[in-house]
């Protein structure tokens, strides 16, 4: 059994990051329901406590108070923000009820560095988020470090190795947070530096043996980068127990359905069942315009398809989903109420509950750069790894008004192009998007020594961190030029190139 750091979660949005940042550290930690009862943590090894934030008072009647007896097992222990309240509260100190919470950045001053901010400079500044205060210490505590709305910024037991600050050291906005977290955990518990991706791995694969055990796990692949991961480590874990389908859809790029057989099929012999429904798709798509009416139509038909192949292979137990962590919580930003940005979403929205399948979601608990670790640890290649995000309805809201077989050909190839060009360049992997869109509008050309009247291609290159907002992308004229002579000499049907430079916002990376 790994040592492990037991982060009990009180409720905040945070709390996966307070773990992300212990992975950071190669420390092993463990997200717990806050009332698991003392006992438990012991037993199972628990080296060390962090206490997350949370969004309520510790007198609020419905507040999430701990096992109390965590604070007599001998295991130091980090309360952050809410965690610190608790302490005060559990161990003897006073609390403050307030009205307003205190967000935004702050400034610490640290007057006793002690082990938590060892190696640190004075003055720093962080990110503050909390409504109750501690007004008095808990016998036994000192004061280590204050900001402007508190002198008790920072607080320490030291003999009984109980830490507590008020600010949120996880979160990027404070000044060497992370070397607080890693020094609670080496200088303060002493925790080993030895959890890698690959024990992530070794420990994920025993997790989903010990779930699924003799069922069977069926995976919507779409050959983007959450659910090839997925699929590899339900893979590892339970081999020809897991059936992955894909449906082509008729709305794929050029040669995706191939690559993707090629990969998973040949290469890891994951059974994989290939479902060509483009014809159902392209039928009910027939003289639909509408952007919206679109994506509902192919989300339908999506959940039709899959659910019949589903009886075709016989039934399965669990549903295995690609779902991240950044799926579950939209947004772990702060600055705002948190509560309002909850949204969670799967990938495949409402399948589970309508197919009365158990979800398994293996990737649940890792942000997106941690799934490509994975990924690349589990030999996929990095032309997976690093995919550029595709959109679910595919290209059926990248030909802009109706949509034939026609003109997804047009666009096929002349995204094809794009790519190959972007790829050629090293760019591809510099940006976040790069695609294609084909604009029903015919313009005049000559071609030869003919007059030509054909369609528009319209070139959409971002640049974005997280999607929420974007750029578009500065590519050099040389490239830009290549790309557009190759689409117009090399795509019947295209007279002409444009390239979109408008930003997110007020445009959407989409153009429908
Ligand atoms: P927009 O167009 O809203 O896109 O700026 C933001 C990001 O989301 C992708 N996108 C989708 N992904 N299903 C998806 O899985 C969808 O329906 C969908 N619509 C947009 C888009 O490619 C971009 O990365």
């Amino acid at each position: 059994m790994p040592q492990t750091i037991a982060v009990l979660d009180f409720g905040s949005q945070l709390t996966q990051v307070i773990a992300r940042r212990i992975r950071e550290s190669q420390v092993y930690s463990k997200i717990y329901h806050f009332s698991t009862p003392a006992a438990q943590l012991k037993a199972e090894g628990v080296v060390g406590i962090i206490l997350s934030g949370g969004p309520q008072s510790v007198y609020a009647k419905t507040a999430p108070h701990p096992d109390p007896e965590i604070f007599k097992l001998g295991v130091p222990v980090l309360g952050i923000c809410y965690g610190v309240q608790l302490m005060g509260h559990f161990l003897g100190g006073e609390v403050e009820l307030s009205k307003a919470r205190e967000y935004g950045h702050g400034h610490l001053t640290i007057k006793k560095p002690g082990k938590l901010f060892a190696g640190l400079p004075r003055k720093l500044r962080i990110w503050n988020s909390h409504g109750d205060k501690l007004t008095k210490l808990p016998p036994g505590f000192v004061a280590t470090a204050v900001s402007e709305n508190s002198p008790y910024s920072g607080i320490e037991d030291a003999k009984r190795g109980f830490y507590g600050i008020q600010f949120h050291p996880e979160v990027f906005h404070t000044e060497r947070g992370v070397d607080m977290i890693r020094n609670f955990l080496l200088r303060v518990c002493g925790a080993k530096q030895d959890w890698t991706t690959k024990d992530f791995i070794a420990h994920t694969v025993a997790d989903i043996k010990a779930k699924v055990g003799k069922s069977r796990v069926l995976l919507g692949l779409s050959g983007g980068v959450d659910s090839s991961v997925a699929a590899a480590l339900l893979h590892k874990a339970i081999g020809r127990q897991l059936t992955c389908v894909f449906v082509d859809n008729g709305l794929l790029r050029k040669g995706e359905r191939e690559y993707v057989e090629a990969l998973y099929k040949r290469n890891f012999k994951i059974d994989l069942r290939v479902v060509d429904a483009s014809a159902l798709f392209l039928r009910r798509l027939k003289g639909v315009t509408e952007p919206e009416q679109k994506r509902k139509i192919i989300g339908r038909t999506f959940v039709e398809v899959f659910e019949k192949s589903l009886r075709s292979i016989g039934g399965a137990d669990f549903l295995g989903q690609g779902t991240l962590y950044p799926d579950v919580i939209e947004s772990v930003s702060i600055g705002n109420n948190p509560a309002s940005l909850i949204k969670t979403h799967h990938n495949v929205g409402g399948l589970p509950e309508r197919m009365k399948l158990k979800l398994i979601e293996p990737l649940r608990e890792l942000f997106k750069d941690e799934v490509r670790q994975v990924g690349s640890a589990l030999g996929l290649p990095r032309e997976v790894v690093w995919r550029q995000p595709f959109p679910g309805p595919g290209l059926g809201v990248r030909v802009m008004g109706d949509i034939t077989a026609a003109k997804l050909d047009i666009l096929r190839n002349a995204d094809a192009i794009l790519q190959d060009e972007m790829m050629a360049s090293g760019l591809y992997w510099k940006v976040w998007q790069s695609f294609a869109v084909f604009l029903p509008v015919k313009t005049v050309g000559v071609f030869g020594d003919e007059r030509t009247y054909d369609y528009v291609i319209a070139l959409r290159i971002v640049e974005s961190i997280d999607a929420m907002t974007a750029d578009w992308a500065k590519i050099p004229y040389d490239v830009l030029q290549k790309i557009s002579s190759r689409i117009t000499n090399e795509v019947r049907g295209v007279s002409r190139v444009v390239l979109d430079i408008s930003s997110k916002p007020p445009a959407t990376i989409e153009w429908e």
